[in-house]
């Protein structure tokens, strides 16, 4: 059996790939070694067959008896141990959630169900590092992959609404306390049914502005929405909307770059990233075969029929959130012309947006 290593897996991708590693019968096939930065020593979970205590995740010697390395600790741990553990010899698997691998020539973007053959190829060619895509890249291509698998996208604008989640654990914690803030402002009014309504929002303003905390976001998200997410880049772009084109496309294997631009919004949603595409398509195709392509490009595809009953019941984070499946939805085609459609398309962050290709990369290595 192949020793893998995890490392971060405490933390909530870490969890959430524990979590899923368990219901998917992963763990019979390995033999986990669990890592800590904190805590070595300390009692591996139950789930460790032979190595029952956690190993140090600053020890090289350790890791290097990996064959596969797993880890979601984060791109600092990444950029520290990574060097200098192929430095070292080591000539493992190392399967990562950071970012911080991600565009190097000697790294995969891993998302199966849409590039299993670059992913093949990459196996075939001895490559070692393999790398969970940006959650919001991994849920458009779960969604709308079928588009491109077929050649037939001319350019996707690509505009996001982001969970708290994609922030991390103290992020979703900041969401909830501004909930509770701006609804305290105003729990008395509330219970009054007649109360003015501009009274109430005038408070709820002044909570939103002065009372919500923002030590996470930097700005007040209850309530509210922050239209920038990472860092800011010299030609406008957020970093997260530059992930968009350059990850799309190498995710993709492809030689010609699809332009993939838009903006990058978080709101106060819990989990579920989602994304309203205006796609231009090569030509000009039925709805009907579009829907065809679409829903059949991989199992996860969840089709929501452009019809408000079932779209507002059906394409929603309250839909969604937990579960692996996709939702794709309000395809029409636009006044722009036949060749340009949208779609909304909506997924947990936190599944395919990463945990879940990264122990579907380790079942591809198993064999
Ligand atoms: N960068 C993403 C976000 C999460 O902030 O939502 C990680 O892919």
């Amino acid at each position: 059996m192949k020793v893998v290593g995890l490392v971060g897996w405490r933390g909530m991708v870490g969890s959430v790939l524990m979590q899923r590693m368990q219901e998917e019968g992963d763990f019979d096939h390995i033999e986990a070694v669990f890592f800590s930065t904190s805590n070595k020593g300390g009692k591996a979970p139950a789930i460790a067959k032979k190595e029952t205590t956690l190993q140090d995740a600053n020890d090289l010697e350790a890791l290097k008896k990996c064959d596969i390395i797993i880890t979601c600790q984060g791109g600092d741990y990444t950029t520290e141990i990574f060097p200098q553990l192929r430095a070292a010899g080591w000539d493992g698997y190392w399967i990562d959630a950071a970012s911080t691998l991600r565009m190097k020539d000697d790294a995969v973007i891993v998302l199966d169900p849409v590039n299993q053959n670059v992913i093949k190829d990459a196996l075939n060619r001895g490559v070692k590092n393999y790398i969970g895509g940006n959650c919001t890249n991994s849920i458009l291509l779960m969604g709308v992959g079928g588009l491109f698998k077929e050649g037939l996208v001319e350019w996707v604008s690509s505009m996001t609404y982001q969970a708290a989640s994609g922030g991390g654990a103290n992020h979703m914690r900041e969401l909830l306390s501004g909930m509770g803030v701006v609804h305290g402002a105003v729990a008395n009014e509330l219970a009054t049914p007649s109360s003015a309504i501009l009274d109430i929002d005038r408070k709820v303003a002044e909570a939103i502005r002065k009372d919500v905390p923002t030590e996470f976001f930097g700005a007040p998200l209850a309530g509210g929405l922050i239209p920038w997410i990472d860092a800011q880049l010299e030609n406008g772009q957020s970093k997260e909307e530059w992930k968009g084109q350059a990850e799309v496309n190498k995710i993709l294997g492809n030689t010609q770059v699809i332009p993939v631009d838009g903006l990058c919004v978080r709101i106060g949603a819990m989990r579920c990233h989602s994304l309203a595409l205006t796609i231009k398509l090569k030509r000009d195709l039925p709805l009907a075969e579009i829907e065809t392509i679409i829903r059949s490009a991989n199992p996860w595809v969840k089709w929501v029929p452009n019809e408000r009953a079932v779209t507002v019941q059906e394409l929603t984070p309250a839909a969604i959130t937990g579960g692996l499946e996709i939702g794709v939805g309000r395809v029409r085609k636009l006044n722009q012309g036949p060749e340009y459609i949208s779609a909304f398309v909506i997924g947990d962050q936190l599944l395919w947006g990463a945990a879940e290709p990264l122990r579907r990369m380790l079942r591809i290595i198993l064999g």
